[in-house]
């Protein structure tokens, strides 16, 4: 928790200003078949923003070397995730508090730095959802993902499965 609030400090005094920076959805290419492969996809908790934020960025550091935080505000995460694909994938992850203020909505956004297929296997939608699944806030209160084949061209093909490393931890 100290490296946390550290990290917190750190990253919000160095990066503070690129924090807002919205992921951007890939540009179109010559050929539509690589791609930088990518999935965005929407979680909606019962729970407030910055406990949501801050379990997340913790799942990130204690699931290190294969994710690595990069910046950590109350409002946005960036991580590089490590996979075989070369130079693996940038993580986006921006809170937005909805009305009822005790509520959450999360754009979560994965996007290989190489070009790839963009039907990745569901490699970009696994790298999220495994943040979910080895931090149980998938099946925290009145927790619902919302994404489609648009946002998220590899979504019908994953099978997500968290390393039970991390469950443990
Ligand atoms: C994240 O990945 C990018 C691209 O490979 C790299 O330039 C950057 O140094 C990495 N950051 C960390 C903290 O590993």
């Amino acid at each position: 928790m100290k490296t946390l609030l550290l990290a917190s400090a750190l990253f919000a005094g160095l990066f503070g200003s690129l924090a807002a920076a919205p992921a951007p959805g890939p540009a179109p290419g010559p050929d539509p078949s690589t791609s930088h492969a990518y999935c965005r996809t929407t979680w909606h908790f019962e729970t407030p923003c910055g406990d949501i934020s801050n379990t997340l960025a913790k799942q990130i550091q204690d699931s290190s070397p294969e994710y690595k935080l990069v910046i950590f505000t109350p409002s946005y995460i960036k991580a590089n995730h490590t996979s075989d694909i070369p130079e693996g994938e940038d993580i986006g992850l921006a809170f937005n508090p909805t009305l009822m203020t005790k509520e959450c909505c999360v754009t979560a956004m994965s996007t290989s730095f190489g070009f790839t297929s963009r039907l990745d296997d569901g490699l970009n939608y696994c790298n999220l959802y495994n943040l979910l699944l080895a931090s149980d806030l998938n099946s925290s209160p009145g927790f619902k993902e919302t994404t489609n084949k648009w946002a998220c061209p590899g979504y019908a093909l994953a099978t997500c499965k968290a390393w039970r490393a991390f469950i443990l931890k």
